[in-house]
């Protein structure tokens, strides 16, 4: 037989004859194509000669013997793949095998075993040695050769659950998913001496029911919230970021907090109200006011409840409120938002000294009962590690030594310069001197020309105030607060001195006319004081749904 190849029109492919019309590419090939058991073919291979003309010739010796080798070549790659799909064959045959088996595997609930009482995974820790049904999210899952592990979670705590046996080779069990949600039935069992898990239990899952299968592949939960993501892209997914340890530890630190400083609220007597948030005042200054149409009026989101809670003394006593508070904030700082939780008290007939004092009563007795609390008490020391709570007095601080401290220790005011009296300490700059000093600090006695229309000055020294800034380590003010004018002509003073139009305060100028009264407040950053309790980076990491400049979702 002969075969033919041309080098450049030839194709090396089976459906090729090898004739004159229909060459080869290579000799190799042309070798390779040929059945095993006939006689060698004979090649040749076109040649271009412009004397004679083009044609075919006998392929040379030497090119023969290539030739062969190459074709062999071609022969045991050929048997290697083939080898490689019978391989894959026999794979796909053993997992359709395996699923068929999987599938023919009923997940039944054994009706002889003890009824499974519903719980909380919190109240499965205590329900050891009992069968018990607990639903939540697959926050976990590893399988090994014939276990299945998964940690469930469901907002109370995280349990440990084994399955075993058909259980774990059910199809619908190898089909699970992270974030899935499911009612897992069995028997809490208490881990044995140097094995860990929450609650020191585990449960040997019996029977389970999916509620709601989560995605697999592309739209898996582990796409959405890739470890290490930009921050931005997080946030866009933070209705899904939320279901972390981290961020889940911090709400339920944020929870117990609250809890405790309502307690000491009410252990103090302090009655709670609810104030508005829209408002047509201002507290703070205008430039971070939020304008609101209000059928066709003017009005703002409140930036704080003071005013307000001011009007309750007469009526309630002391009062507080926890409420959100706004500030269309120009900072981008990692301790600025514009919607924050805002703790505010007031307090009537004390002296600023007295204001101090619960200042820091109410600090030391609600972080000592966050620590007491069984859940949060852990987390904090997980979120950071080694905390040391504080204790009283706090550091007294004159704003006057401040600046003394700062020039001697080199830190420069914001033109770079040394600070001045009436230079307003920025946010680097306290943070440097909060951070070396590294204990809680009550910053206080604030120049008049630096702080709001409503601050009263000291008896003693009438260029400073009754103010007070709580400065932590790590963070920086927390807490802003003051004793307030309550006589009226320094109050109308000072807001002139601001150049504010009295008109729409005039609620809050009559409690200088209806039996006025010595009184004080403050207001404490939730997210401010949760980040230096939990050790966060940034105030966002301590909200819910954070809102700052740019960033108004989900
Ligand atoms: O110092 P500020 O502005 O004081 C007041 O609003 C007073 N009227 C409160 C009062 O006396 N009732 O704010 C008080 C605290 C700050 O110390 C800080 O912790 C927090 O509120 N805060 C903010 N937190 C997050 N983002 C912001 N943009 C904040 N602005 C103030």
């Amino acid at each position: 037989m002969s075969l033919y190849i041309n080098e450049s029109t030839g194709v090396d492919d089976i459906s090729v004859t090898g004739s004159q019309d229909q060459p080869f590419k290579t000799p190799a090939y042309a070798l390779f194509s040929a059945r095993e058991d006939d006689e060698e073919p004979k090649l040749f291979v076109f040649k271009k000669d412009e004397e004679k003309g083009d044609c075919f010739v006998e392929i040379s010796a030497s090119a023969l013997k290539k030739a062969r080798k190459g074709s062999d070549g071609l022969k045991k790659k050929l048997a290697k793949q083939l080898e490689l799909e019978k391989k894959k064959q026999e794979k796909d045959e053993n997992e359709a095998a395996k699923k068929l088996e999987a599938l023919n595997i009923k997940i039944e609930e054994d009706k002889s075993l003890p009824e499974a009482i519903k719980c909380k995974i919190q109240k499965s820790y205590d329900a050891v040695d009992q069968r018990v049904k607990v639903s939540g999210w697959i926050h976990r899952l590893r399988s090994s050769k014939s276990l299945v592990f998964i940690v469930l979670r469901d907002g109370t705590g995280f349990l440990q659950a084994v399955l075993t046996g058909d259980l774990a080779r059910a199809y619908q069990t190898t089909a699970l998913t992270l974030e899935s949600t499911v009612t897992l039935y069995g028997k809490v069992c208490k881990l044995p001496e140097g094995k860990n898990a929450p609650g020191g239990v585990e449960l040997l899952v019996d029977y389970y029911e999916v509620v709601s299968l989560a995605p697999s592949g592309e739209d898996a939960f582990t796409n959405k919230i890739a470890e290490g993501a930009d921050p931005s892209l997080l946030l866009d997914q933070r209705h899904l970021a939320l279901r972390g340890e981290t961020l889940s530890g911090v709400m339920k630190v944020r929870a117990a907090l609250l809890r405790a400083v309502r307690r000491f609220y009410y252990e103090e007597g302090l009655t709670e109200v609810n104030t508005p948030c829209m408002v047509q005042t201002q507290v703070e200054g205008g430039s971070t006011l939020f304008n609101l149409g209000y059928y066709g009026e003017e009005a703002y989101l409140t930036q704080s409840s003071q005013l307000y809670l001011e009007t309750c003394l007469a009526s309630l006593g002391d009062v507080y409120c926890i409420q959100e508070s706004f500030r269309a904030e120009k900072s981008h700082t990692r301790r600025h938002l514009s919607e924050y939780t805002h703790i505010e008290a007031e307090l009537c007939f004390l002296t600023f000294d007295d204001l101090l004092v619960h200042i820091e009563k109410l600090i030391t007795t609600a972080v000592r009962y966050v620590l007491e609390d069984p859940v949060a008490g852990p987390l904090v020391e997980q979120l950071n590690p080694g905390f040391k709570a504080p204790t009283m007095p706090f550091m007294r601080l004159d704003y006057r030594d401040a600046i003394k401290w700062l020039n001697e220790h080199g830190i420069k005011n914001e033109e770079g310069e040394d600070f001045k009296f009436g230079d307003d300490i920025a946010e680097a700059a306290e943070r440097k001197m909060t951070d070396t000093i590294g204990v809680p600090i009550f910053l206080i006695r604030f120049p008049v020309e630096i702080k709001s229309f409503y601050m009263k000055r000291c008896a003693d020294d009438a260029n400073v105030t009754e103010s007070v800034d709580v400065l932590m380590p790590n963070v920086g003010e927390i807490t802003g607060g003051s004793m307030r004018i309550d006589a009226m002509d320094e109050l109308m003073a000072g807001f002139k001195r601001e150049g504010i139009a009295t008109d729409p305060y005039y609620w809050f100028i009559d409690q200088r006319k209806y039996g006025s009264c010595p009184h004080g407040g403050y207001g404490i950053g939730t997210e401010r004081i949760l980040a230096w309790l939990c050790d966060r980076f940034t105030v966002r990491d301590c909200s819910l749904y954070p809102r700052f400049t740019g960033r108004c979702k989900p």
